[in-house]
């Protein structure tokens, strides 16, 4: 089961993270694949602070519509106070196994980070292609947490950190299996990419920065780790940073796809 709380506290972690330039460069990235047209009707399944659906709800212009929609009140207030002067942008409650809209309602539907936290993805995306209209566009993009390079001394700590953090979702290597996944659930899947959050340097705002924070909060008590092993690794980090020596890469990978 994954543990990751997208409560309050979660859910500033997130909204300060995801304002920061690596994830809107990938948000620069997956609207420009997403090509949306004025007028579109649009989904974002697992808003959370709503800053694609805000982007989106731009690009579509007050003659179309933007549903986020996200089970987290504490994410779907951020989303909400986010979106407040665009009449065309609306926050749901809901969830992605049951998504609260009738058939045939959407001509794209976007889900980022958020696949990776639901166990029953083949349920998933049959709710998916049922609130697409025929011919309506998907986009998915989640992370494989075994693309993850981050340089450390102590190789054998890291991993076991590593290995800890991943209980934070049920699928930390999702898209690997995500186009086969469409496929089985009867999309015709029209394009892959990948996008590659890469810090050589650590900076306050950087997406390692933050995940730095996050992880070490997370790990301990987990796969036998304690206080002082996370100590450890984040001192491990540190030194590496004032070495010179900081690198971290991991990779977030892009389905798209049209339902029949
Ligand atoms: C890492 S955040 C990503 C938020 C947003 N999609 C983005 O990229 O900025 C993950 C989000 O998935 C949501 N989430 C988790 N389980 C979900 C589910 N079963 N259905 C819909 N959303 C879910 C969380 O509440 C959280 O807002």
């Amino acid at each position: 089961m994954p543990n990751f709380q997208f409560d309050e506290y979660g859910a500033q972690d997130i909204d300060r993270t995801y304002a920061g330039p690596d994830i809107a460069a990938q948000r620069e990235y997956v609207l420009s694949l997403l090509g949306l047209r004025p007028g579109e009707r649009v989904l974002d399944i697992g808003s959370g602070p709503g800053y694609l659906a805000v982007s989106m709800a731009q690009a579509v212009g007050p003659t179309g519509a933007v549903h986020g929609m996200d089970p987290s009140p504490a994410m779907n207030a951020i989303a909400r106070a986010r979106g407040a002067d665009i009449p065309w942008l609306r926050i749901d409650d809901g969830d992605a196994l049951a998504l609260p809209y009738s058939d045939d309602t959407f001509d794209v539907a976007v889900s980022t980070q958020v696949y990776e936290y639901v166990a029953d993805m083949p349920r998933a995306l049959g709710e998916l292609r049922r609130v697409l209209r025929p011919g309506g566009r998907a986009l998915i993009l989640d992370t494989d947490w075994d693309t993850l390079v981050w340089h450390t001394a102590d190789r054998e700590l890291h991993q076991r950190v590593i290995k800890a953090w991943e209980e934070h979702l049920v699928h930390p290597r999702l898209p690997r299996t995500l186009a086969g996944l469409l496929r089985r659930a009867g999309f015709t899947v029209t394009g892959q990419g990948v996008h590659v959050l890469f810090n050589p340097e650590l900076t306050e705002d950087s997406f390692s920065a933050s995940s730095m924070k996050t992880i070490a909060e997370f790990v301990p008590g987990r796969q036998g780790l304690s206080e002082a092993d996370v100590a450890a690794w984040l001192a491990d980090l540190r030194a590496r940073n004032d070495e010179g020596d900081w690198f971290y890469s991991v990779n977030r990978y892009v389905f798209m796809a049209t339902a029949p």
